[in-house]
């Protein structure tokens, strides 16, 4: 039995210790914002934030997050989340979607750290592959974000 604080609950999990984040988050919690893509942490669209910082849960055993506050897509909120999940209603960026909550977690954790990115920064960064290639419209969604914080 594992301890785990997910979205600010404390959560009793009954699973092996080096089960992946992804796999209790769907298959136990019923989180099933987050998506499976690769299961190499190859294409991001497992992202959550583990203490902030952007992490592919496939990818990450729970015991190694068990001191950890983590939050899925369902949990994010706060004024850089807020405004992320905005700007990509405004920039209507989804196409199947399937990608998207893995960009918006990775997207959040970089706007907390850097406020207000370039193209550059958002490049190096954001690294999720979205195989619809909706690529320009969440670089526009991003500067939507920025502008839509610091108004807010
Ligand atoms: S499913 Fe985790 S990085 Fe692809
Ligand atoms: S919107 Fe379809 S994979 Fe990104």
């Amino acid at each position: 039995m594992l301890t785990l604080n997910i979205n600010g609950k404390e959560i009793q999990i009954d699973a092996e210790e080096d089960t992946p984040l992804l796999w209790v988050l769907r298959d136990n919690l019923d989180l099933t914002g987050t998506k499976f893509g690769c299961g190499i942490a190859a294409c991001g669209a497992c992202t959550v934030h583990v203490d902030g910082t952007a992490m592919r849960s496939c990818s990450v055993p729970i015991s190694m997050v068990a001191e950890s506050k983590i939050t899925t897509i369902e949990g994010l909120t706060g004024t850089v989340g807020n405004a992320v999940q905005r700007a990509w209603i405004e920039e209507q960026v989804p196409q199947c979607g399937y990608c998207q909550p893995g960009m918006i977690m990775a997207v959040s954790a970089l706007l907390k750290e850097t406020p207000s990115p370039t193209d550059e920064d958002i490049d190096d960064a954001i690294t999720n592959i979205c195989r619809c290639g909706t690529y320009p419209r969440i670089r526009k969604a991003i500067h939507r974000a920025v502008k839509l914080e610091t108004e807010a």
